[in-house]
């Protein structure tokens, strides 16, 4: 379909008035089969309001996912964009390498205000994988500085995502992701996460599972050598799989094996931190104190790219001293635009108590998406705050799961298109066993995950019957 001219060599810039045929030619899609475009129309957003997207047909939809669990605030916000266009005509672009400017500095000082116990300083990147890669970075560095240069090991959860990038890819526990680019990154060892639904043991009884879950992280450290592991990166409610909350108790035992064995404690906080769950930061909500933060997403709402490690000063302290230098950046690391929206975005979060509302009714939410318990096909419905997935299943009594082609068919060919089609843009995923993820906006109330809820109903009910 590629309009270059062969015998020329010279391009064909003339404009198209096919869209959907340009951004097949041009637009290479992140984590997107693209031969399923090649006869099919691209869906393309052009505007948000709210808790609703458009497409260039002028078709609304609910946005379930806040576009990819970013857009807190919601869409159209006018404050959020205004805070934006000003910071450009003030100063455009200045690194922070060696350098400071005001709004970096300003948001900074309020990240570190708002994360808990000493975490007070931030190291901004652009995104959410290269705060993961800078923080196992950071971890091997210090336990260097400190003395223990063999320290350089990771262990995360099976199943979990954690970015693209070398490092972070070698953190993320999914094989068929990881497959294309071995060999990766040594030393990145996996123990299993905690889904209850699943459990291969205490599946009645959280609390137990929570420990013995826990305690898979304390026998791979002793199995790889204290003095070889620098860090554990965990999410405060995993991601990948469809929203693993931490059983009681997990983090306090996570924190005490940690501390037990001089292992740093990352909260890989880039979906859970900006009050998905109601809170700042995830481990707020759990109550536990990490030594890095990493974050992104939500910290503008999507109104532009920013990440961050936020880094206790314990851990931090070393590179403070003599001609210590923490050799690691990003050209647009603390971008000044993105960190002038990141504190409008956090004073819109002050004034319009969007944690509170997020506490407020993540109960009705849950409460919402539970009555899809009664369709057979619904497995599970699990999460926090506004962060939800519902698993689908063959057989509810045995928790039988979907081969390969059914998932292929129920996912892909079904699910994901019939509801966009219906008006819900969220994401069918199978990375785990097959779920359907809801995190919408911040913003959104009753009326939201009724709308959901009935949009769900009809296109799983569609769904069982066809498969
Ligand atoms: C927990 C977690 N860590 C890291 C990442 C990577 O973030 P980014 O896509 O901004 O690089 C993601 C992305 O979804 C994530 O969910």
């Amino acid at each position: 379909m590629s309009t270059d001219t062969e015998t020329t060599g010279q391009k064909d810039t003339a404009p198209k008035h096919d869209q959907h045929s340009t951004a097949y030619d041009h637009l290479w899609m992140h984590f997107t089969r693209m031969s399923s475009y090649e006869h099919a129309p691209v869906p393309t957003i052009v505007r948000g309001e709210g808790v609703h997207i458009y497409d260039d047909r002028g078709r609304r939809y609910l946005d379930g996912l806040a576009g990819l669990f970013v857009v807190q605030a919601g869409h159209g916000r006018a404050e959020l964009a205004e805070a934006a266009a000003k910071q450009a005509q003030e100063l455009a672009f200045f690194p922070v390498w060696s350098y400071a400017h005001p709004k970096a500095v300003e948001l900074a000082e309020r990240l570190a205000h708002l994360a808990p116990g000493d975490l007070n300083k931030v190291f901004f990147t652009t995104g959410g994988g290269e705060a993961v890669e800078t923080a196992w970075k950071l971890a091997k560095q210090y336990h260097r500085l400190m003395g223990r240069p063999g320290r350089h090991k990771v262990i995360s959860r099976a199943v979990a995502y954690h970015g693209t990038p070398h490092g972070a890819l070698s953190i993320t526990g999914l094989p068929a992701l990881r497959a294309p680019f071995e060999p990766l990154v040594p030393g990145a060892h996996k123990v299993p996460n905690t889904n209850l639904y699943r459990a291969p043991v205490h599946g009645d009884d959280p609390e137990a599972f929570g420990r013995w879950a826990a305690d898979r992280i304390e026998e791979q450290i002793l199995f790889e050598g204290p003095d070889t592991v620098a860090a554990v990166f965990l999410e405060p409610v995993q991601n990948a799989g469809g929203c693993f909350p931490p059983p009681p108790g997990y983090f306090r035992r996570v924190r005490e094996i940690c501390d037990t064995y001089d292992v740093l404690l990352v909260s890989d906080e880039v979906i859970c931190a900006f009050g998905r769950l109601g809170t700042t930061f995830g481990c707020e909500k759990f109550g536990y104190v990490p030594d890095i933060i990493t974050c992104a997403k939500g910290m503008t709402s999507g109104y532009s790219p920013i990440g961050a490690a936020i880094v206790s000063d314990r851990v931090a302290e070393p590179f403070y001293r003599g001609d210590t230098t923490f050799l690691h950046g990003y050209t647009f690391g603390g971008h000044p635009v993105s960190a002038a929206v990141a504190l409008a975005n956090l004073d819109l979060f002050d004034r319009e108590g969007l944690n509170q509302h997020v506490l407020d009714h993540e109960a009705a939410f849950l409460g919402t998406l539970s009555r899809l318990h009664d369709l057979p096909i619904v497995g599970d419905v699990r999460g926090n705050g506004f962060f939800y997935g519902i698993e689908l299943v063959k057989d509810k009594a045995t928790k039988e799961t979907f081969t390969p082609e059914e998932c292929e068919r129920l996912l892909y060919g079904l699910v994901s298109k019939k509801l966009f089609e219906n008006g819900l843009y969220c994401r069918a995923d199978d990375r785990g066993d097959p779920v359907v993820q809801l995190a919408p906006p911040l913003i959104a109330g009753q009326d939201v995950f009724d709308e959901i809820e009935q949009i769900l109903r009809h296109v799983l009910t569609e769904a069982w019957a066809a498969i």
